[in-house]
């Protein structure tokens, strides 16, 4: 399967994102725990220039804890700060709080030779659409937190929410556009609904999910419709059709109903936590 892709004001975002990243000491970037290689925009490692990075594994719950692990360690021997996260039901969003005074503790420190004291930290969030970053900064910073901008010392038009007073964090996130010369990261982010789905055809990646899904977690289908396991993935496509009553008008199964219901339900994390790259997939790109 082919995707077309053209983010056109990438540009333009890109040249603001720049201009913002000059402002802070720590970039926090989300990635899907699902796809934290293909969620992820290489972009950002020209754009951040050396500054303190923290990688969140958001939406930990629908990822498999196994493959999650693996990524933690990855991007820790790369030099990151990582954490995992569940922005929806805020598990493990107080301690990035934690992690953030980990990150810059040599800034820290540095400041504080040089006389400066109790400077906040200044954070900035980025990511691709729909990782997360809206519901994790509603997460992080709650209810309870203060706009502050335009006085002294913080650039006109800036807007940034003082999360307390050790950090204060952009309130715009950085969006990032997803890379898609490889035809697999297009894919994987097709899985989770990162790509409109009027650029593929439902029909077709249900099949090639499915045959992710019976290669790597077998039962998984089969349990969450309860119906018989079927070699190939076209003959358990129609089983989910018959099981689930996706007919056509002349009653026929309608396979391409039963592929948007299969993509829905993996989506939603209803076949459970699944993930689906490793860093032995990605090695060498
Ligand atoms: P963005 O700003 O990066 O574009 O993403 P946004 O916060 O809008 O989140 C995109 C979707 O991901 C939302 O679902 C949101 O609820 C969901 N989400 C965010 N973090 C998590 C998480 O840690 N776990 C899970 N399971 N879901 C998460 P939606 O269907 O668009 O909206 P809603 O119906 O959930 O409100």
């Amino acid at each position: 399967m082919q995707f077309q892709w053209y983010p056109g004001h990438m540009t333009k975002a890109r040249r603001a994102m720049q201009e913002d990243i000059k402002l802070i000491d720590v970039i926090i970037e989300l990635v899907d725990s699902r796809v934290p290689y293909s969620s992820k925009n290489p972009d950002i490692d020209q754009l951040a220039n050396g500054k303190s990075r923290i990688l969140l594994m958001n939406k930990y719950d629908l990822a498999d804890p196994a493959y999650s692990e693996q990524w933690i360690r990855y991007y820790e021997e790369k030099g990151y700060f990582v954490a995992k996260v569940n922005s929806k039901k805020g598990k493990g969003v107080k301690a990035v709080h934690d992690v953030i005074k980990e990150a810059c503790k040599e800034k820290i420190e540095r400041d504080r030779k040089r006389g400066i004291l109790n400077r906040p930290i200044r954070a900035m969030i980025v990511g691709i659409p729909n990782v997360g970053k809206s519901t994790f900064i509603n997460s992080f910073a709650g209810k309870a937190c203060t706009k502050t901008g335009n006085k002294p010392g913080v650039t006109k038009g800036k807007q940034w929410i003082r999360l307390n007073k050790n950090v204060e964090l952009l309130d715009t996130p950085g969006i990032l556009w997803p890379k898609f010369e490889d035809q697999e990261v297009g894919l994987r982010l097709a899985y989770i609904g990162s790509i409109k789905d009027e650029l593929y055809n439902l029909y077709e990646l249900s099949i090639l999910l499915l045959k992710y899904l019976q290669e790597k977690y077998p039962d998984a289908v089969a349990e969450f419709y309860g119906i018989p396991k079927k070699e190939t993935a076209e003959e358990q496509i129609a089983e989910i059709a018959a099981k689930r009553g996706c007919l056509k008008a002349g009653g026929e199964l309608d396979l391409d109903k039963a592929g948007k219901c299969l993509v829905d339900d993996f989506r939603a994390g209803k076949l459970g936590a699944i993930s689906l790259e490793l860093p032995t997939n990605v090695e060498n790109k």
